[in-house]
C-alpha cells in the first residue's frame, strides 16, 4: 500500500492530535503534533524572556532552539523535547495556552517551523496535525481533512484533559482561551487557520474518539 501524508487541521480541541495519534498507530506511521512544536517555541520565549516584538531577537532565539519528539511508552505518543529536555507537560499548562497564538503568530517562528516540518514529510507515511498543514506545510497531501466541533464540546473536553493533569481550570476560562486563540489563528497573515479547497471537513461534536479514527480511516482506505 503506497504511503502518503495526512494533514489534519481544524480549531484548537476538536480532537486532532488524539485523532492523528491513533490513525498513524493504525497504519505505522509517524505522527508530528505541530502545536507541540509552536508550544516549545513559546516556552522558551517565556523562560528566556525574548522580547518577541524585536525580530532580530526573535531569530535569534529560533538558532537556539532545538526541538525534537521522543516516544513515551506510557502514553504510547511522543513527548515534546527542548534542547534535550523534556518539556511535554510544561507546555500542555494554560499559561503556555494563553501565549502560544501570539508567538505563533509571527512569520519568522512559521517559516522555521514550517520548513522543519516539511523535512519531517519527506518520506511521507506521517499523519500531521495542526492549522496550516493542508495549506501551507503539504498542499499536495493526499488526504486532508478539516475539524471541527461545538465550542463548548470543545471547552468541556480541554476542561477534562487539563483536570487529568492536574490544572483545574473554569470552563469560561477554557472558553475565552479557545475562542481566543482560534481568532488569532484565522487571521494572522502567515499560514493562517482555514480549510484547504479540497479538505473534508469532519464535526467532532457528536463522534466519539473510535468514530473520528474510524472515519479518519476510510478516508485513507479511498485514497490509497
Ligand atoms: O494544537 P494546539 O492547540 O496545541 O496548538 C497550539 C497553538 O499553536 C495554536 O493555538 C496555534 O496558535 C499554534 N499552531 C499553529 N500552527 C500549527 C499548529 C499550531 O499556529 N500548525
Amino acid at each position: 500500500m503506497k504511503k502518503i501524508i495526512i494533514a489534519l487541521d481544524g480549531f484548537s480541541s476538536c480532537g486532532k492530535s488524539s485523532t492523528a495519534k491513533k490513525v498513524a498507530a493504525a497504519l505505522s506511521y509517524a505522527f508530528i503534533d505541530t502545536g507541540a512544536m509552536y508550544r516549545t517555541v513559546a516556552l522558551y520565549f517565556v523562560r528566556n524572556n525574548v522580547n518577541y516584538s524585536d525580530i532580530e531577537k526573535v531569530k535569534k532565539a529560533l538558532k537556539e532552539i532545538h526541538i525534537t519528539f521522543q516516544f513515551n511508552p506510557s502514553t504510547m505518543a511522543s513527548d515534546a523535547i527542548l534542547n534535550g529536555e523534556n518539556v511535554e507537560a510544561e507546555i500542555r499548562k494554560m499559561y503556555i495556552s494563553e501565549l502560544v497564538s501570539s508567538i505563533s503568530s509571527i512569520p519568522e517562528v512559521r517559516y522555521e517551523m514550517v520548513a522543519q516540518q516539511q523535512k519531517m514529510g519527506l518520506d511521507k507515511g506521517i499523519v500531521m496535525d495542526g492549522r496550516d498543514i493542508g495549506t501551507v506545510v503539504f498542499p499536495n497531501a493526499e488526504l486532508k481533512i478539516f475539524m471541527t466541533a461545538d465550542p463548548l464540546i470543545r471547552a468541556q473536553r480541554r476542561q477534562l484533559e487539563l483536570a487529568q493533569k492536574g490544572e483545574n481550570v473554569p470552563i469560561e476560562a477554557i472558553l475565552d482561551n479557545l475562542q481566543k486563540r482560534d481568532q488569532i489563528d484565522m487571521t494572522r497573515s502567515e499560514g493562517p487557520l482555514k480549510k484547504a479547497d479540497d479538505a473534508i471537513e469532519l464535526d467532532t461534536s457528536q463522534r466519539t474518539l473510535e468514530g473520528q479514527v474510524e472515519f479518519v480511516l476510510e478516508q485513507v482506505r479511498r485514497v490509497q
